[in-house]
C-alpha cells in the first residue's frame, strides 16, 4: 500500500454532505468512519485514507502546514484568511451567501456618514466596501451578529445567510450580496509535488461524484 493520504474534513453539516461526495468517489465516508468515537482522526486502510475531524474555521491551517494533505474548507474562510493552496474543485456543498443587511425599518444615513458594520468577516467587509469605494467602519465580533443593530453597536451587517431565518427573526433585510459561498477541496502544494498522480485522482473521482450529485 502507497502512503497514507490525509484528509481534513469540518464537523457540522459539511461533514454529513462532504461525507456523501466522498463516499460516491472514493468508497468510504468520513462520518461513517468517525461516528461513535471521541477520536478525532481515523483511517481506512482499504482506500489509503486517513480523515480529521476539524473545525471548520482550521481546516484551511491544517492543510496549509501539511498536517493534512486535502482538506474541505468553505470559500468564506478561504476569503477572510487567504491561504497558500491549491483550490482544484467546487465542491458545490454549504451552498450559501454572504450579505449586507439592515434593519427592515433604518432610516437611511445622511449622506457622507459612514456606516457601522458589524461582522466576523473582517477582511472580506472591509474589501467589499474598498472596492465600491464607500467609508465604512468595520466592527469586529465573535458571533450573534444580527443582534448588533437592534442594540445600536451598527447600522448593518456582513454575514453569511442560508435560509434568511435569522435576518427574519432579527427584523433584518438583504442589501446585497457580497459572495456567493460553496465549499472547495483544497490540497497542500508540497502534497501535490509529493503525491501527484494520487492526489489528481483523488480530485478527479471527487469532480465526478459532484458532476454526479448536480444531476
Ligand atoms: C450562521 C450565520 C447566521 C446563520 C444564518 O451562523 O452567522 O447566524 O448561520 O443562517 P440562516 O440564514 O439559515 O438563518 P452559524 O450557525 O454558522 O453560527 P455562528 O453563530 O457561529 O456564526
Amino acid at each position: 500500500m502507497s502512503e497514507i493520504i490525509t484528509v481534513a474534513v469540518p464537523k457540522g453539516r459539511l461533514l454529513t454532505e462532504s461525507s456523501a461526495l466522498f463516499e460516491k468517489a472514493l468508497g468510504v465516508s468520513p462520518a461513517r468512519l468517525l461516528s461513535g468515537t471521541r477520536k478525532l482522526a481515523a483511517t481506512d486502510r482499504a482506500s489509503g485514507l486517513r480523515f480529521l475531524s476539524i473545525r471548520a474555521a482550521d481546516v484551511a491551517s491544517y492543510v496549509e502546514h501539511g498536517a493534512a494533505d486535502v482538506g474541505v474548507c468553505g470559500l468564506d474562510v478561504l476569503r477572510e484568511e487567504p491561504r497558500d493552496l491549491y483550490e482544484p474543485l467546487d465542491l458545490g456543498i454549504g451552498r450559501c451567501r454572504m450579505i449586507v443587511a439592515r434593519p427592515r425599518r433604518a432610516r437611511p444615513l445622511p449622506r457622507g456618514v459612514a456606516p457601522r458594520i458589524a461582522t466576523k468577516y473582517t477582511r472580506i467587509a472591509t474589501e467589499h466596501y474598498a472596492r465600491k469605494s464607500l467609508p465604512a467602519e468595520v466592527i469586529h465580533l465573535h458571533g450573534s451578529i444580527e443582534v448588533a443593530p437592534s442594540l445600536g453597536l451598527s447600522d448593518a451587517i456582513v454575514d453569511i445567510t442560508e435560509t434568511g431565518a435569522t435576518l427574519e427573526a432579527n427584523g433584518l433585510v438583504i442589501e446585497e450580496t457580497v459572495l456567493e459561498i460553496s465549499a472547495r477541496l483544497v490540497v497542500n502544494r508540497v502534497a501535490l509535488k509529493l503525491h501527484p498522480e494520487r492526489l489528481r485522482r483523488l480530485v478527479a473521482a471527487m469532480r465526478a461524484a459532484v458532476a454526479a450529485h448536480r444531476g
